[in-house]
């Protein structure tokens, strides 16, 4: 009996201990808005407003966090993801690195509009210098929608956010229970709840039941990797992106090299191609000193250097698979670091 009762003490102080002590990992969440901050007023309409909520409702909305991690939550901006700006890159990645500079989070968990996100994932995933997990989250319906996404999204984030798997992972983007790479995410369909996939190559991984799953990690250079770091970088030279179809006109890349771009993506048809009117402008621009890179707007696939397109006569660039709009946040950082034509093609082949 007297034994029962010490073992019991024993037990007793022990939980409490437990209690006391155990820490939570530290998850900081930084909002910028979106429709997983949004609001309407009809729960069976999908006709909202971005980017309503604060940043603490969006994290009472969702208790179950609550045990897993002990939030703090930022403010950075509070606006639809198609706002997204190159001074919120700026300042929501210097901030992020100072988390993790100055110790002051283990993982940060980033809510964003869904139209942009992609290429907010890949941007970090190139300039900040850091292991610790970087979860981007949002959602397809407004949190007054009936099976409203954002709840759930975010308590998989959180739930990625805290586990040590997600470690020198690179940027991931979780989505309807998916955890997409960043630099591989795109959205694919413009209303679906289902409309994150990782470009040709699927999901990383998977949340379910609160268990996080990884399948396989990406071979291309992230984070700490990289060549690119926010603590240096102030501004990004300005790089647009020219639309391909049948019978396209130059005027496109005439007006930008009128307003002195340094960068022009060409989202071609099919392989990056384009057609003779494009092509002689090509050529004038990249004489011109201006870097034009052909990326494609198929969708999947590689851009093949020299193969349909003659590129050491063009003067141009291949994306490799990556997107139009990422190819574009690569070259911006590329010219930002004064590289060599032959250094950017290598940094496609890289990243
Ligand atoms: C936005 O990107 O901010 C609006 C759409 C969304 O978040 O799903």
């Amino acid at each position: 009996m007297k034994t029962n009762i010490f073992t019991s003490a024993i037990l007793v102080v022990a939980i409490s201990f437990q209690g006391v002590f155990a820490q939570k990992p530290r998850v900081t969440v930084l909002a910028t808005g979106g429709t997983i901050a949004g609001a309407g007023t009809q729960s069976t309409s999908s006709a909202y407003q971005a980017a309503q909520l604060p940043i603490d409702n969006l994290l009472n909305a969702v208790p179950e966090i609550h045990n897993i991690a002990t939030l703090k939550g930022e403010q950075i901006s509070q606006v639809g993801s198609q706002d997204m700006s190159i001074d919120i890159w700026l300042k929501l990645a210097k901030r992020i690195q100072e988390l993790f500079d100055q110790n002051l989070t283990d993982a940060v968990v980033i809510t964003h509009g869904t139209d942009t996100q992609e290429e907010t994932a890949y941007f970090l995933n190139l300039v900040l210098k850091t292991a610790k997990p970087v979860i981007l989250v949002g959602a397809m319906r407004s949190s007054t929608a009936i099976s409203a996404d954002g709840p759930r999204n975010l308590f998989n984030a959180v739930t990625v956010a805290v586990d040590t798997a997600s470690m020198g992972k690179g940027v991931l983007v979780v989505m309807n229970d998916k955890i997409i790479s960043a630099r591989d995410v795109t959205k694919t369909h413009t209303t679906a709840v289902e409309t994150f996939k990782g470009g040709g190559f699927g999901p990383v991984g998977c949340v379910e039941d609160g268990q996080v799953f990884f399948n396989y990690d990406i071979t291309k250079k992230h984070t700490s990797a990289t060549a690119f770091d926010i603590r240096k970088i102030n501004a990004l030279p300005k790089v647009e992106i020219v639309y391909g179809y049948a019978d396209a006109s130059p005027i496109a890349i005439q007006a930008l090299m009128k307003n002195k771009v340094a960068g022009i993506i060409v989202a071609g048809v099919g392989n990056g191609n384009f057609n003779k009117a494009l092509g002689e402008q090509i050529k004038l621009a990249t004489k011109a000193g201006v870097s034009v890179v052909r990326a494609s707007r198929v969708g999947s696939g590689r851009v093949s250097l020299n193969v349909e397109v003659n590129d050491t006569e063009f003067g141009t660039l291949v994306s490799e698979d990556l997107n139009p709009q990422k190819a574009r946040i690569l070259l911006m950082l590329g010219l930002s670091q004064n590289m060599s034509r032959e250094d950017l093609q290598k940094l496609f082949f890289t990243y």
